[in-house]
């Protein structure tokens, strides 16, 4: 058994920064931001614009897209790094602003591959036969944890929420490769505020995200293809049987590179940073959102997702659309 995606939704913030923005903020420019990393806009959160608000809106619009009710839920898994609230959990927050009365509801922390590492975990309990109706989300308000005087940061993160039902189905085909770097984990940080040794000191530079962009983006380089390659080798497949590689939005230079190295077409890697910044573990969901919307994909279709970040951590899933 597998969990098939039966609807997809997502939500941002209203408010839009573009690169002009950030330029009154750090020493930066519009050619420079978009020239590195592709991005052009990003949306930032307002005080109301909760983790958890975003959340419960993109499962909203995914559970409509689904023709499902809420009570049909039976778990609910938020990917997140910026929840509003250490508890309770923004899954429980979703389950109470959406009314899903009779889900499990937990939350999973693996930063920018946390969506792909909650999907594995449905799809996991879903061959189990243990769920059949599963809310899978990813939503960050990154803002919140942006240092907005380190330029080598601030310039490539941004705020939204997307989410996927998925129900199960007797046939389909799921496969997941995973791996985690606890040794490299020091390049790409942010430590906990609520710590005694931040009393006295609650803005830290480390309590905001800290990143070695040149080792992260050596690590993605070499980890996606290589993730990507040992799943579809397991699976007796080729990348020409691959339809979509629906990869985390990071860098656009990062996902040309993954495309070079697996000899594919830019065609099949779709992209949409340039409107929302790096969103962590929202940006695997939202771009599904978008690509479902725009009929884009059609069923049947192979795709595979890839996620990667903080850990360090990476992997890929080959789904059935
Ligand atoms: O979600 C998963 C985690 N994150 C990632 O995957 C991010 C991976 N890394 C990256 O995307 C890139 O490393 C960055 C976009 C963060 C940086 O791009 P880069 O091409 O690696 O730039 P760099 O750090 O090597 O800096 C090149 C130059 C430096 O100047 P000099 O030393 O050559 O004179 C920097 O000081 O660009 C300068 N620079 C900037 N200039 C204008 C660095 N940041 C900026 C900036 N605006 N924002």
């Amino acid at each position: 058994m597998t969990g098939k995606i039966c609807g997809t939704g997502s939500c941002v913030p209203k408010a839009v920064w573009d690169n002009r923005k950030l330029a009154e903020l750090v020493d930066t420019s519009d050619e420079w931001i978009r020239e590195r990393t592709g991005v052009a806009r990003r949306h930032i959160a307002a005080e109301q614009e909760t983790t958890a608000y975003l959340a419960s809106n993109a499962a909203q619009a995914a559970l409509q897209n689904a023709g499902i009710e809420a009570e049909e839920l039976e778990l609910i898994i938020t990917a997140t790094i910026s929840p509003g609230d250490i508890m309770p959990g923004t899954s429980c927050e979703v389950q109470k602003l959406i009314g899903a009365v009779n889900a499990t509801c937990f939350d999973l922390n693996a930063a920018c591959t946390g969506f792909l590492f909650a999907l594995n975990t449905a799809q996991a309990y879903i061959a189990q036969g243990i769920y059949r109706t599963v809310l899978v989300i990813g939503a960050e308000t990154l803002s919140n944890l942006t240092n907005w005087q380190d330029r080598s940061t601030c310039i490539l993160f941004g705020d939204g929420a997307g989410a996927v039902v998925l129900r199960t189905e007797e046939t389909g085909r799921f496969a997941q490769v995973t791996h985690s770097i606890g040794e490299k984990g020091g390049v790409l940080t942010c430590t906990s505020r609520n710590q005694k040794k931040y009393e006295g000191s609650p803005t830290a530079p480390e309590t905001y995200m800290q990143m070695d962009g040149k080792e992260v983006f050596k690590f993605a380089v070499s980890k996606v293809p290589e993730a990507i390659e040992e799943l579809l080798k397991r699976e007796q497949m080729d990348t020409s049987q691959i339809d979509h590689f629906v990869l985390h939005q990071a860098n656009e230079r990062i996902v040309r590179s993954v495309a070079k190295r697996l000899k594919e077409d830019m065609k099949k890697f779709p992209v949409n940073m340039e409107e929302y910044g790096n969103t962590s573990s929202a940006s695997i969901p939202i771009l599904l959102d978008e690509l479902n919307r725009r009929e884009m994909l059609k069923r049947g279709e192979y795709l595979v997702l890839s996620g990667f970040g903080a850990g360090l951590s990476y992997g890929a899933s080959l789904m059935e659309w």
